[in-house]
């Protein structure tokens, strides 16, 4: 095992806030979360799901940072540093990255691609919401074209990576995360001010509890899994690096606190311009890819708009990219003793393949299924169903239960220097609400309940 001492570390407070909210907001906060609330009643919905992320993403949030923050160590390391028996845990943390990577690269692939496609003014030539749905089928189909950009978004990926912890991963973030901020806000403001935006507005502020079920409170408590990077080896990894006086504690409320208000802004850049074209709210996964560039059509300036939105998810998917990377990087750099220039290689090229792939098989390999489900919806399905409640499920029984009684108070006072209120409330959380409420999603996204 690696000495923990030569680590390299973050710069403070703010460099732990922006790498871990990097990592936190991405195509969940933008892409997903408006339509995930468009189909779920709106605001009813964001209410839920801040309740999850309250009830069920803090406290797990916590857990990672203290063993990442604890351990100085890989994901799969940290959990063998503290129980031997538990290193499955980190294993778990680590084949999770590499299987998200397979899709959320691909997705990524397709900002790219639609940025330089707005860029270029290719979209002013189109007209309708149908040919709109008509150009992202044949380019999701295309045989080389979205794997090439699947390949150029693993690249850029690995670039950060292989400049460091500090002048890669930090730098990175402290320069993308402001600016996605400035966009999302000055886009919002855009989105206000359209004609008819406000009803856009209303709808995602006024709650409509007739369309609440039992799913929609699985489907807020996984999406707040997958948008706050918990569940996998991320938060552990980047907790590796934070400083011994870092406060865990102020870290994820203003992690926590970030993800949810850009997840929001992307709900008022988003609703405000369906509503102006008069378009139903509940468009799904092409929301973004399909409507949003029509809608952008219609606008003054649209290439400009849609350019920006999309450099927006650019940034957004990147930072993301980023943190799952180096989950893979650090594990392979310090448990397989290579250094870390062929770690980043081993990761670029592996995640590669597998995005390639992934994207292969929503075109070109109709073949490659499994179960029923193209390889791209598997690799979706069983880590946000699968991987990620169950990598929750389990962090929570080890934080809970397994570790000493002491150990989590022990990290979030950082050794009895600082107070920590609300402890337990915490410890009852990550004990008992937490591994039931997860146990839960679990059974019913295995259709189990
Ligand atoms: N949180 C990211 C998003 O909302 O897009 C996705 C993600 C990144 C999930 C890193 C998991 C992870 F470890």
């Amino acid at each position: 095992m690696m000495k923990a001492t030569h680590r390299a570390t973050f710069g403070g407070q703010l460099g732990a806030v922006l790498v871990t909210a990097g990592s936190a907001v991405g195509l969940g906060n933008i892409w997903r979360f408006p339509y995930v609330a468009g189909e779920n009643g709106g605001a009813a919905f964001l209410l839920i799901y801040v309740l999850s992320v309250l009830l069920i993403g803090v406290p797990i949030m916590l857990a990672e940072f203290a063993i990442g923050r604890h351990t100085h160590s890989n994901a799969v390391g940290a959990y063998r540093m503290l129980s031997g028996h538990w290193t499955a845990l980190g294993y778990n943390s680590v084949i999770a990255p590499l299987l998200i990577m397979g899709f959320y690269l691909v997705v990524s692939g397709w900002t790219m691609e639609y940025m330089i496609h707005s860029l270029t003014g290719e979209f002013t030539r189109v007209q309708t919401v149908e040919e709109y749905a008509a150009i992202f089928s044949t380019f999701t189909q295309n045989p080389w074209r979205p794997a090439i950009y699947t390949v150029i978004f693993t690249l850029l990926t690995h670039g950060v990576i292989a400049l460091g912890v500090q002048k890669g991963i930090e730098r990175s973030s402290r320069i993308m995360m402001p600016l996605l901020m400035v966009i999302l806000v000055v886009l919002a403001i855009h989105s206000i001010l359209l004609p008819g935006g406000m009803q856009g507005v209303k709808f995602l502020f006024t709650p409509d509890f007739s369309k609440v079920t039992a799913s929609t409170f699985l489907t807020a408590l996984g999406q707040a899994f997958f948008s706050l990077s918990i569940g996998l080896g991320c938060l552990v990894t980047y907790a590796s690096y934070f400083k011994d006086d870092t406060n865990i504690t102020h870290t994820a409320l203003q992690v926590v606190l970030i993800d949810t208000l850009v997840a929001v802004l992307a709900g008022v850049v988003i609703f405000p311009a369906v509503f102006s074209v008069g378009i139903e709210p509940t468009a799904g996964p092409s929301l973004v890819f399909v409507t949003l560039p029509a809608i952008f059509n219609t606008l003054p300036l649209s290439m400009v708009w849609s350019t920006i939105f999309f450099l927006l998810l650019v940034i957004a998917a990147l930072t993301s990219t980023i943190s799952l990377h180096e989950v893979l990087t650090a594990y392979i750099h310090e448990e397989w003793h290579l250094s870390r220039r062929i770690s980043a290689w081993i990761v670029t090229a592996a995640c590669s393949l597998l995005g390639v792939a992934a994207s292969l098989s929503l075109g070109a390999w109709k073949w490659l299924q499994i179960g029923g489900k193209s390889l791209f919806d598997l690799l979706d399905f069983v880590t946000a169903n699968v991987l990620l409640p169950a990598g929750g499920f389990f962090i929570c029984i080890f934080a809970g239960w397994v570790l000493d009684r002491r150990f989590m108070p022990h990290e979030l006072t950082n050794k009895g220097t600082i107070p920590l209120r609300l402890w337990p409330l915490l410890r009852l959380l990550l004990r008992w609400v937490c591994p039931a409420l997860l146990l839960l999603i679990f059974l019913d996204n295995l259709g189990l309940i």
